[in-house]
């Protein structure tokens, strides 16, 4: 069984899809991580970010992954990206990244072939809509994007570092931009999804009312 949770950055998707997994027993599977991989990889080998569009990358990447106590280790031609995923210019990069087909279709087939041999509940920004559109329920958690800064100003500030709140808004407003006006699989509400405001609600608010809806 597929369940898909499609969002903004920042919407809360990964920490729901977490809770939600251990709840119903199945695997979490956070799609951003392989665009992440890839990035990381690129930044390994020095590409030129600027140069890529949606149609420039056509080389092929071996993408593998794992489950280590729960987190996800991911190679990408063997070299080992996860403890850079998280990296913060990774997440603008990967933004960038995200916007060519080829590396889109690569990690598609990923998830594709993961999925004929698991069920999984997996979040990204394409997945209900473009990678499994037939998934047996579709969530769209969406947030403002005030809402969105203040978390992750939050996050940053129990991290001891300095942010600004207007500098993360502008951060945040970049990437949906790129994630919503794309070539090839932007986000969009995908036909039939669940659409989830979390602006005001609490994370288990938000995994309550998903569990309302899922009837194994
Ligand atoms: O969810 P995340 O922030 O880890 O994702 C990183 C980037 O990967 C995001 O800006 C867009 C891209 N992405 C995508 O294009 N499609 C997905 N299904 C998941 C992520």
């Amino acid at each position: 069984m597929i369940i898909s949770i499609d969002g903004p950055a920042g919407s809360g998707k990964s920490t729901v899809a977490e809770i939600l997994s251990k709840k119903l027993g199945f695997i979490h599977f956070n799609s951003g991580s392989l665009y992440r991989a890839v990035t990381v990889y690129l930044k390994h080998i020095d590409y030129d970010f600027n140069s890529i569009t949606p149609d420039s990358i056509t080389q092929n990447f071996d993408i593998k992954f794992d489950y280590k106590n729960g987190e996800m280790i991911v190679f990408v031609n063997k070299f080992n990206c996860t403890t850079h995923l998280r990296d913060n210019d990774i997440s603008i990069l990967s933004a960038k990244v995200s916007v060519n087909k080829h590396i889109r279709e690569i990690i598609d087939r990923c998830q594709h072939n993961f999925a004929a041999s698991h069920n999984l509940i997996i979040d990204g920004r394409d997945i209900g809509s473009h990678v499994f559109p037939d998934a047996e329920y579709k969530f769209y958690l969406d947030c403002s994007l005030e809402e969105r800064a203040k978390r992750r100003l939050k996050e940053e500030q129990l991290k001891n570092n300095k942010v600004d709140l207007n500098e993360i808004i502008l951060q945040i407003a970049e990437r949906d931009e790129i994630d919503k006006h794309k070539k090839y699989a932007p986000l969009v509400v995908p036909k039939g999804a669940i659409i989830i405001d979390s602006s005001t609600l609490s994370i288990e608010e938000v995994v309550n009312e998903m569990l309302q809806h899922i009837k194994m």
